[in-house]
């Protein structure tokens, strides 16, 4: 529509500057591409190759909602994650099993949730989204300190507690009446995680309560934790449960589900973190270096149905 750049901007300024800053949002960049960390291999993954993985299910979660997807990989310079940083439009921190404080995993992530500060804190849009070890990882990253506690979450579907936090959330203020119903009375979001965030630690921590709000809490029956939060002045999510996992896994287990408010519950939440990259203008320099970067250079691993991971991508 407006070819030339300088005359969209002018314009997207006027019309920002004329109806307020509510309607600087529809200058959508329909194109994003979002990052997707690796980390370091299993030991227990026999059809491992090379020294990092990345769960293709969070691939496709993604690209479900119109993103294509970039690896970030574990082991480059600082100065590589700069120049990546700029050419992505979000990041995707995954679940997995690495050591939320000292891993490469733990490395790369704090080199972008930092880059991810400054940038939002200059007005340049940059949305993160954390699933189990990803949200757990970002309490990490905000707290400077590991808050979290052991819980039996192991391999369970729950439904959500939506707090009052919720309604007014950019995550759920938009979500469909039905949809929002099954979310809070079925069993259908998939908790694959031994450690949790205690409702108890999230209010004791300053850092941690003054960044994040809590949309939804989920208990083991013994201990309530955060199932679902957004920080206040970012665009940062995270979710402790799978929403990736009830259209992309098969594996036959407890904690599983295939119900179709569970793949609709995954396909809101891909499509609103995809909505919120469509905010971040970063490019890459060239087409050339685009090309490059996508995972469509990688072909993924189909590691059988009883795999936990059903395919994954490696990495050298
Ligand atoms: C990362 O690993 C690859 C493959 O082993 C290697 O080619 C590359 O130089 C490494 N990069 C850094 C920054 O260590
Ligand atoms: C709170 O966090 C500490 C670590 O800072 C942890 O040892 C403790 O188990 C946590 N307690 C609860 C109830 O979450
Ligand atoms: C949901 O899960 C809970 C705990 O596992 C169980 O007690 C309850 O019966 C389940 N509800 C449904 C509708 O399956």
């Amino acid at each position: 529509m407006c070819r030339l750049v300088l005359a969209c901007a002018v314009f997207a300024a006027w019309v920002c500057g004329f109806l307020g800053p509510a309607s600087c949002g529809v200058y959508y960049n329909d194109r994003p591409v979002i990052g997707v960390l690796a980390q370091e291999n299993l030991e227990s993954d026999h059809d491992a190759k090379g020294s990092s993985y990345i769960a293709a299910s969070y691939v496709k979660f993604l690209e479900s909602a119109g993103a294509r997807v970039v690896p970030i990989r574990i082991n480059e310079t600082e100065e590589e994650y700069r120049k990546l940083f700029y050419s992505i439009n979000g990041l995707l921190l995954p679940g997995g099993d690495v050591d939320i404080e000292a891993s490469q995993f733990t490395r790369v992530a704090k080199i972008f949730y930092e880059l991810a500060l400054k940038a939002n804190d200059a007005a340049d849009y940059f949305p993160i989204w954390g699933t189990c070890q990803g949200f757990q990882q970002l309490t990490v990253l905000t707290s400077n300190k590991n808050l979290l506690t052991l819980t039996d979450t192991k391999s369970v579907a729950l439904p959500l507690n939506f707090g009052p936090g919720a309604q007014n959330s950019r995550m759920f203020k938009n979500i469909p009446k039905d949809l929002l119903h099954s979310l809070s009375s079925e069993n259908i979001t998939s908790n694959f995680h031994s450690w949790s965030l205690s409702i108890q630690n999230f209010t004791r921590n300053a850092k941690i309560k003054r960044f994040y709000k809590i949309l939804t809490t989920n208990t083991d029956g013994k201990k309530e934790f955060v199932s679902t939060m957004e920080a206040y002045r970012y665009p940062f999510y995270a979710v402790q449960w799978h929403p990736e996992k009830s259209p992309f896994e098969w594996i036959d287990k407890p904690g599983m589900v295939h119900a179709m408010s569970a793949i609709r519950a995954s396909f809101y939440t891909a499509s609103f973190f995809v909505s919120e990259a469509m905010k971040s203008q970063h490019r890459f320099p060239t087409q050339a270096d685009e090309e490059k970067a996508l995972i469509y250079n990688y072909i993924p691993v189909f590691k059988g149905v009883n795999s936990i991971f059903i395919q994954n991508y490696y990495f050298d």
